[in-house]
């Protein structure tokens, strides 16, 4: 059996394949960094296959699939994706688009691509990536936190279309706060609070995959985030958001 991890060159990817690996599975690890890809080939050892792909671009998302369908593959990982700091008129609009196409297009297509077959075969986890920003408005980063509140709301639906018809089809969402990986410095800031360990959050992160857990939130303080915003209105939401991105520094984008 194998699992595929989109982005899995770097953070938190990366640190899933390994333990994946560990576990017994057959890698297929996914990303546009060659250099990494063939690293962690190596590391990683036989079982491990690298896909090199821009999933930003919906047709290699398509052409992943095709390459892949007659693989038996237990396990799709979507957590390929990456933020932008910067006021939402200012911001370049190709890196928009492209957030947009990597975070949301290619989670879409390549989940609902892969789940078809799972419900065909009656079994296989899928677990998206999304960000404790899908529970609120982010001021200075709107539109990654818009592509995490879909990444949520789509797994949470397509969760309760499984569990209405009796599948036995996992679908689950990860939802990190901080955690200290390449983000920022792709991303274009600096903050002063550190993120947790990526290999502490994605070790998590798969052993609670396989408990079935639905929503996946590694730490105490963060896993309070969702029931606070339950408990209070957009407008109170995006006040406090504007103040905990407002202690954020933008840095050149890397
Ligand atoms: N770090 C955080 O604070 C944090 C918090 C919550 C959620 N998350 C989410 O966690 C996921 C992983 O992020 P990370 O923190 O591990 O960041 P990271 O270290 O920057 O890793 C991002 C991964 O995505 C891949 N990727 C980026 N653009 C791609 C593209 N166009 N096509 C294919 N692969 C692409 C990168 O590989 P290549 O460069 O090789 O393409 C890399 O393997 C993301 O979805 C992120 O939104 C992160």
């Amino acid at each position: 059996m194998a699992a595929l991890i989109t982005g899995a060159t770097s953070g938190i990817g990366c640190h899933m394949a390994k333990k994946l690996s560990h576990m017994g599975f057959d890698t297929i690890l996914v990303g546009r960094n060659k250099k990494m890809l063939d690293i962690m080939s190596e590391e990683l050892g036989s079982g491990t296959k690298t896909i090199q792909a821009d999933l930003s671009k919906p047709e290699e998302c398509f052409e992943l699939y095709e390459s892949l369908k007659n693989e038996k593959i237990e396990v799709l990982i979507n957590n390929a994706g990456f933020g932008d700091f910067s006021y939402f008129d200012e911001g370049s609009i190709e890196k928009q688009l492209s957030m947009i196409d990597l975070n949301i297009k290619a989670v879409h297509i390549l989940m609902k691509l892969f789940l078809g077959d799972f419900i065909d075969k009656g079994y296989g986890y899928i677990l998206n990536v999304a960000s404790l920003a899908a529970f609120l408005p982010g001021p200075k980063m709107a539109v990654y936190y818009g592509t995490k509140a879909y990444v949520y709301r789509l797994t949470m639906a397509v969760r309760e279309e499984l569990r209405r018809r009796g599948s036995k089809v996992y679908c689950g969402v990860l939802c990190p706060g901080p955690v200290a990986t390449n983000f920022n410095k792709r991303a274009g800031v600096s903050f002063a609070k550190r993120g947790i360990d990526p290999e502490y959050c994605a070790e998590y992160a798969i052993e609670k995959m396989f408990e079935e857990k639905p929503v996946i939130i590694p730490g105490t303080f963060e896993k309070l985030l969702p029931l606070l915003t339950h408990l209070s209105t957009d407008a109170l939401q995006t006040f406090f958001c504007w103040e905990f991105q407002k202690q954020k520094e933008k840095t050149p984008n890397k």
